[in-house]
């Protein structure tokens, strides 16, 4: 006997990559100001809200700024990140993705996004997926970012389900710490040395199946 009710998926990683192009958009930023960071830093900025990741860049390249430069900056990078994903297609959608919601759903577990990302409802709409979520949790609804577990939280709220009965998928570390800090069951995307402390780690959704979920 199971009590899993729900799912709940990080968006940026887990259903599309859309890493890539915030590292795009970002080091051109960075290359704007005159310095570069590499993509192992990037990693950092996984799960990440966009000021804080603003921040830690800003912090690399030695370079101050005021809030209201920052917020001119920020505004910047999401123009061009948001360039490359108006070009998304329904084909960017991550190995298995759409198929691990077809079968939650089919067997009655509800699913919720819960992403940072202020452009989460875009992303959906260009990957053609909005109708697959029972409710949409994203950067424009909560206050706290990764690793408290407020965005997770009010997902599980939203479905009606207790914490105990979510299962989180997260490819950042941050959000995998989150997930626990909501008492929270936890699937890793990504590598089991990063993602320390998932109940499970795998390198995609295609490897997910409800046979999995269940034994969590
Ligand atoms: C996700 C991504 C981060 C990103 C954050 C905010 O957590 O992993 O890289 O900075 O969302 O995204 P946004 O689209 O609002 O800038
Ligand atoms: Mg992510």
């Amino acid at each position: 006997m199971n009590t899993i009710k729900a799912c709940i998926f990080d968006l940026d990683g887990v259903i599309v990559d859309t890493a890539v192009y915030h590292y795009k958009a970002w080091k051109r930023l960075a290359n704007s100001l005159g310095f570069d960071f590499t993509e192992h830093q990037n990693e950092q900025l996984k799960g990440v809200s966009r000021v804080r990741s603003l921040q830690l860049i800003l912090g690399w390249g030695g370079v101050t700024k005021t809030e209201a430069e920052q917020e001119q900056l920020a505004t910047q990078k999401n123009t061009w990140y948001m360039e490359m994903v108006n070009q998304m297609k329904p084909e960017e959608i991550l190995p298995g993705a759409k198929e691990f919601l077809k079968s939650c759903r089919a067997v009655g577990l509800k699913t919720a996004l819960g992403s940072a990302s202020k452009n989460s409802m875009t992303i959906l709409e260009k990957i053609g997926i909005t109708d697959m979520f029972d409710a949409v949790i994203d950067g424009n609804k909560v206050s706290k970012a990764k690793p408290d577990p407020e965005v997770f939280l009010a997902g599980a709220q939203a479905l009606g389900a207790l914490p105990e009965e979510c299962v989180v998928f997260e490819d950042a570390i941050a959000g995998v710490e989150a997930a626990i800090a909501g008492d929270m069951k936890v699937v890793g995307i990504g590598l089991p040395d990063v993602l320390k402390g998932a109940n499970l780690v795998i390198k995609g959704l295609d490897e997910m199946t409800l046979d999995k979920l269940y034994k969590l």
